[in-house]
């Protein structure tokens, strides 16, 4: 008896309202990086063949490594590091 009385004013419960969540913080990179960039250089995740980046990195990172679309380019953080 009891059980079937709480059933019950739980169903007529009014719906809860959810404050909406705080906005996130203010995000720098905008682009997920992928999980292939396995390579920690000083806190920058590099994907493997870092040292010879074109035609490896250009697809993604523009085809003069200066970035493209969201993706930023190479010289966001230094010069050329490779030959
Ligand atoms: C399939 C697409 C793709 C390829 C290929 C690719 N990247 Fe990226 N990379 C991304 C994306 C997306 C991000 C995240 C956006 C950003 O950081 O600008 C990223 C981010 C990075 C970052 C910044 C990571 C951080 O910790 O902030 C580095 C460094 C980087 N890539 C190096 C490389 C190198 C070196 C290569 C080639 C050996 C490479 N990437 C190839 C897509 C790619
Ligand atoms: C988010 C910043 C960031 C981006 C973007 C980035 N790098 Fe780097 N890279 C670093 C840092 C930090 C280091 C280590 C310090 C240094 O050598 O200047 C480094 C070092 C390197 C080195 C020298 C590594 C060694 O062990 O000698 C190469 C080569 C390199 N990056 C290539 C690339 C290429 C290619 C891209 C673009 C596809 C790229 N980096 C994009 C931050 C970045």
């Amino acid at each position: 008896m009891l059980a079937g009385a709480a059933v019950a004013v739980a169903a007529c419960a009014p719906a809860v309202i959810v404050p909406a969540p705080p906005p996130p913080p203010a995000v720098v990179v905008e682009v997920a990086v992928p999980a292939d960039h396995t390579r920690d250089k000083h806190g920058a995740l590099h994907r493997p063949g870092y040292k010879r980046p074109i035609g490896v990195c250009d697809a993604c990172h523009g085809s003069d490594l200066r970035g493209a679309g969201k993706v930023r380019g190479c010289f966001a953080c230094h010069g050329k590091e490779w030959d």
